[in-house]
């Protein structure tokens, strides 16, 4: 208890004496934003970026020799990793130190640190200046639900964009994407936004060779059947963009058959070969997701009518699995392989329609076997009330 209130008096005096300093007293605005971030809170001041003079009480507390106001976007990079680019600075706080020397491979350091660009991106444009939070912290700028707007302050400026001859479109994109939909709706985070694809501060574009990798990375499977699929080698000698020519890149939607009639013929409208197998896989999937729904429907109504459905449920969850399956497996985009699992699926979808028949046959004799029974009890309910009534009638005088 008295170790308790010892260690917030401490923390109490520490406070106290950041909050001392002259440059709070003109700079209100400033500290607004600083006081709940991440330096304020680790206990760095003002003084720690800025030096000056912190007891002088007039604008002379610019007047040290120490006193700077970065202006340039390279002295900022330089100012925020002479900090975090220290790994003896940095080791209490198990912060990684490397995002200077990342920050240099991306295309905004590039430009920054080769041409002087000032209108790129540097480190306070993605965390902010004065109100740097965690970064796992939701309000944070750089927190994977602000990084849209965060990225689009830039890369939504039309102007700005056209300069760099880039896409204007971009975010728009990203936001009716089925990613966005799973991060934005669903609050799925293991969705990518903008810096899951790009990296945050290795930011460039995944060029060819890099794309399928990006996908790969969460669609591990989609990645392993595509490298045994037609597509690979041509993928691999750079005529083929491996996930984004079927799927795209900013906009991906939520896949369906639909796509096969959309892309194939983008790049094989001359091969028939090409198309025929295009109709036979569709075909194929189509019989596989029909089938299944179909069944869904069968094992539905019955359990509407009063029937025991559970083992058949079982069933259906086995067929939605090869339908699933099937789905993925059509990247490997042979015909010989889909086969094995369209025939398994249509056998379960046989086996459930079969045991919804079985239920209603055992249904219906249960019904037609209760009739006799019911009858016999009818008749001698009657005969029994005859026989009361005779008996009345023969004791009247
Ligand atoms: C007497 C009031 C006063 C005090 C004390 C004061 N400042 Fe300032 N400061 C100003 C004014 C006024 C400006 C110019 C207007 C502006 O940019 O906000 C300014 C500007 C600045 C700037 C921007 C300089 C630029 O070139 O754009 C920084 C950085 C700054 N102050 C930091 C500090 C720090 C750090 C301290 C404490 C060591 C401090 N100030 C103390 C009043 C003060
Ligand atoms: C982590 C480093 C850091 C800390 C701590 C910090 N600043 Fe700054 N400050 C900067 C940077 C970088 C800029 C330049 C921003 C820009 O160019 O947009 C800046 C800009 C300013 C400016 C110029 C006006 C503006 O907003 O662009 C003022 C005034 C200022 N700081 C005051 C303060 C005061 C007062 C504190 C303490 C409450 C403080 N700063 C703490 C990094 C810091
Ligand atoms: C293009 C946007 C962008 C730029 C520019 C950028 N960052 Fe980051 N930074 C992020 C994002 C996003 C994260 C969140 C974690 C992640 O995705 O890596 C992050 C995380 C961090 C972290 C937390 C630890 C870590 O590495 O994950 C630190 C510290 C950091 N950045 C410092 C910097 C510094 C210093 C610079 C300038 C040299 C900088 N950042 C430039 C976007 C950026
Ligand atoms: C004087 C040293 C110093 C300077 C300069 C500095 N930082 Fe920091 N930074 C720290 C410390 C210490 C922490 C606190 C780490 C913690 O509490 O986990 C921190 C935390 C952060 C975090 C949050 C990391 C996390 O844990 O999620 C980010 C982001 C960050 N700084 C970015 C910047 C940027 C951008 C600049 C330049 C404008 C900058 N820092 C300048 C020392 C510094
Ligand atoms: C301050 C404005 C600004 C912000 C914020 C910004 N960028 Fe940029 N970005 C640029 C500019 C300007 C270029 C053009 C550089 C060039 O191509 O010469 C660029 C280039 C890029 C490129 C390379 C494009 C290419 O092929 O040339 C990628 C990728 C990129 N940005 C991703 C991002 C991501 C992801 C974010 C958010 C985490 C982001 N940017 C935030 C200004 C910004
Ligand atoms: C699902 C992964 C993914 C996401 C999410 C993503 N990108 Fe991209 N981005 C790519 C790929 C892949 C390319 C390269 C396209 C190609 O090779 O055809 C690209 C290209 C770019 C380019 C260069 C465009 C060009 O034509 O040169 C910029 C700039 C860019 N993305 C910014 C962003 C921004 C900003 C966001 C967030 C709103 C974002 N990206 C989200 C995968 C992604
Ligand atoms: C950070 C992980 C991650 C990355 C990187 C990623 N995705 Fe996704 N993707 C997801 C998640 C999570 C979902 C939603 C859950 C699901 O359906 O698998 C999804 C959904 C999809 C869907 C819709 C799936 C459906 O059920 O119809 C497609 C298509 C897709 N992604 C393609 C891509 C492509 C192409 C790339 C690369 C340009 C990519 N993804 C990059 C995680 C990722
Ligand atoms: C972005 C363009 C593009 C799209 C979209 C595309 N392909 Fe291809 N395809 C190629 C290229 C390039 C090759 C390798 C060169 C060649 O054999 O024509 C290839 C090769 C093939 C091959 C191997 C041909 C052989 O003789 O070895 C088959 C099969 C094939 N594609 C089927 C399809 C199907 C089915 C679709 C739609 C689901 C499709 N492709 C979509 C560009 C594309
Ligand atoms: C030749 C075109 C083509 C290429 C290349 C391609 N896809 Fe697909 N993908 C499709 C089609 C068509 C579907 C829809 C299948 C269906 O539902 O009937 C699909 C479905 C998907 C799905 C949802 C179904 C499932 O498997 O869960 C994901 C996720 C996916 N693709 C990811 C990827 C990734 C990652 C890559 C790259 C490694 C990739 N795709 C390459 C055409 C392609």
């Amino acid at each position: 208890m008295i170790k308790v209130a010892l260690a917030l008096l401490v923390a109490t005096a520490t406070a106290t004496s950041a909050a001392d300093i002259s440059c709070l007293k003109c700079h209100e605005k400033e500290n607004a934003l600083y006081a709940p971030s991440a330096h304020a809170q680790a206990g760095l001041t003002c003084l720690d970026c800025h030096g000056g003079d912190p007891k002088a009480t007039d604008v002379t507390a610019h007047a040290t020799d120490n006193f700077k106001r970065p202006d340039n976007k390279k002295a900022i990079a330089e100012l925020c990793a002479s900090c975090h680019g220290d790994v003896r600075r940095m080791n209490p706080y198990g912060l990684p130190t490397d995002q200077l020397d990342r920050y240099k491979t991306s295309k905004h350091g590039e430009q920054l640190f080769a041409q002087n660009d000032q209108k790129v991106a540097v480190c306070i444009d993605c965390h902010g200046v004065h109100d740097i939070l965690k970064v796992k912290s939701p309000q944070a700028h750089v927190y994977p639900t602000n990084i849209p707007q965060t990225c689009g302050r830039c890369h939504g400026d039309v102007k700005l964009m056209q300069e760099y001859k880039l896409p204007t479109d971009i975010i728009t994109q990203y936001k009716s994407s089925y990613h966005a939909y799973m991060v934005f709706e669903k609050g799925d985070l293991s969705a990518p936004t903008c810096v899951t694809c790009h990296g945050s501060h290795g930011a460039t574009p995944p060029g060819t060779a890099q794309v399928g990798q990006v996908c790969g990375k969460c669609h591990v499977r989609q990645r392993e059947l595509f490298e045994k699929s037609p597509h690979a080698e041509a993928a691999a000698a750079g005529l083929f963009n491996e996930c984004v020519s079927c799927h795209g890149n900013h906009g991906i939607q939520k896949a369906s058959v639909e796509l096969f009639a959309k892309t194939c013929v983008q790049c094989h409208a001359k091969d028939p070969k090409q198309l025929q197998l295009r109709d036979d896989i569709a075909g194929l999937i189509r019989r596989a997701q029909d089938g299944c729904s179909n069944a869904v429907t069968v094992v539905h109504d019955a359990t509407v009518r009063g029937l025991a459905t559970d083992d058949e449920e079982l069933l259906l969850q086995e067929a939605k699995t090869q339908v699933t399956q099937l789905e993925a497996m059509q990247h490997l985009l042979a015909v010989d392989q889909l086969q094995p699992v369209v025939k398994r699926s249509d056998e379960i979808v046989k086996l459930t329609l079969a045991d919804v028949a079985d239920l209603e046959r055992i249904e219906r004799w249960k019904r037609h076997a209760l009739t006799p029974i019911w009858a016999f009890l009818a008749l001698m309910a009657i005969i029994f009330w005859a026989k009361r009534r005779q008996l009345e009638q023969g004791r009247k005088p």
